[in-house]
């Protein structure tokens, strides 16, 4: 028996740790910091790579790191110089997520489709360029912004004011030093997330989320409002193509380079005339797509993690998916992704529903109430034998759980539903 360390404190990890503690082989999971709906909290924050080793080191944990920050930080590298048993990239392998311009480049030399780009550090220079093309471009930093940090543009207006916005006013801090201008590509989004020891990558079921904070796919870009497996647009010819186009060429060659890449490997597709192309890389998993895609999972996390770690994926099988369809609507306050309202006292949580799990992101508990504690508040998860079901299940639970500045999008999954017609 083991104990497991779930480093990070939102709906993805509270569904990392349900999974994981369903397994025969594990004793106790803990969460550093974990939310208002994970027990056992260590009141350790993600970024704080030396507390969290220590934690790990004394309660002999198996260590899996849920958010980007700490896998930038290099917590991998740490705790295996330490020989800690850790899930997840070092440093250098997430740069994939951590610094787009490395992940373009090292997709450009490897023959990973991905849209045209230019890179710039100069104001002047990147204007030039926006105004000598005549296609429509994605404004991007650099480096991490939480989400932020990528301007789709519709015409040269808004190309100049994100180039201003990133390189000369540093909207996301050193993030913006660097810019890539890249070519916008039309099509149908998707989230390709494998798991991978470095040599072997298996995938975890197909999943689409929805990224915008408002019906009808619009308003801002948000960390995501909902997500559901599987993805009926991706059929096995195109599951195949991605699978080796796309991630087995990205697992051979972060190998060939000498940075092999274990742990998830999340391919943000976007599907453009019937061909895959990346649009970025995470190092991670995604986030809400982890819990549907958790409650979908047959096969036990823990076995996969642990050979993952060892270097022996190809020795297990490729892990089976329950065939019910399963969605999570993102329950947010109001005002995400920009500002919103704590500290508002949630109701209705306790409601008896064996239809649906309530995966907790921004909450916390205090006196005994759930309060609100973050944009994304809680990820409502429901499985169906359609997805029509599995949606109506959601939402019958959402409607029961309520708080003042309570928003939520209205048409989660809706979009699978139209393809499958
Ligand atoms: P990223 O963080 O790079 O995935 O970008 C965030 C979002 O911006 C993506 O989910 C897409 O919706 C959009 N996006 C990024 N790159 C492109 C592109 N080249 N063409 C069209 N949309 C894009
Ligand atoms: N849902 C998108 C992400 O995890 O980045």
């Amino acid at each position: 028996m083991i104990n497991i360390l779930i480093v990070g404190s939102g709906g993805r990890e509270h569904a990392l740790g349900w999974k994981l503690s369903a397994s025969p082989g594990v004793d106790s999971v803990y969460f550093a910091p974990g939310n208002g709906g994970t027990k056992n909290n260590v009141d350790v924050k993600a970024d704080d790579i030396e507390k969290l080793a220590q934690f790990a080191e004394k309660n002999r944990c198996l260590t899996v790191v849920g958010p980007e920050t700490p896998l930038a930080m290099g917590i991998v590298d740490a705790f295996e110089k330490k020989g800690l048993p850790i899930f997840g990239p070092t440093r250098t392998a997430a740069q994939l997520e951590s610094s787009k311009i490395w992940a373009k480049n090292f997709m450009k030399r490897n023959g990973i489709p991905t849209a045209r780009f230019e890179i710039f550090d100069e104001a002047v220079k990147a204007k030039e360029y926006a105004k000598s093309v005549n296609h429509p471009l994605v404004v991007k930093a650099d480096g991490l912004a939480a989400g932020k940090g990528v301007v789709v543009c519709s015409n040269q207006q808004e190309v100049i004011k994100a180039i201003d916005e990133i390189l000369v006013e540093k909207k996301y801090g050193s993030a913006g030093n660097r810019i890539i201008l890249e070519e916008k590509l039309d099509g149908i989004e998707l989230s390709y997330i494998a798991i991978s020891d470095g040599n072997t990558a298996y995938p975890m079921a197909t999943s689409q989320d929805h990224k915008r904070a408002y019906d009808g796919d619009l308003g801002p870009n948000t960390g995501g409002m909902g997500a559901y497996s599987p993805a009926p647009i991706v059929d096995d010819d195109l599951a195949k193509e991605i699978q080796q186009k796309i991630i087995e060429k990205t697992i051979s060659s972060m190998k060939k380079e000498g940075i092999p890449f274990k742990g998830f490997l999340y391919a943000g597709i976007m599907i453009s005339e019937g061909k895959p192309f990346v649009l970025e890389f995470n190092a991670r998993m995604g986030d809400p797509e982890c819990q549907p895609i958790m409650v979908r999972m047959k096969s036990d996390l823990l076995e996969y993690v642990q050979a993952c770690i060892h270097g022996n994926l190809s020795s297990l099988p490729e892990i089976s998916w329950d065939d019910k369809s399963a969605v999570c609507v993102v329950m947010v306050a109001k005002g995400y992704p920009e500002s919103y309202p704590k500290g508002e006292e949630i109701l209705g949580l306790d409601v008896e529903d064996r239809d649906s799990i309530v995966f907790h992101a921004g909450t916390r508990v205090e006196s005994g109430r759930v309060l609100t504690d973050g944009g994304r508040v809680l990820g409502i998860t429901a499985t169906g034998n359609t997805l029509q079901e599995a949606i109506s299940k959601a939402y019958r639970r959402v409607s029961e759980i309520s708080w003042p500045s309570k928003f939520c999008r209205t048409d989660i999954g809706k979009k699978g539903i139209v393809v499958t017609k």
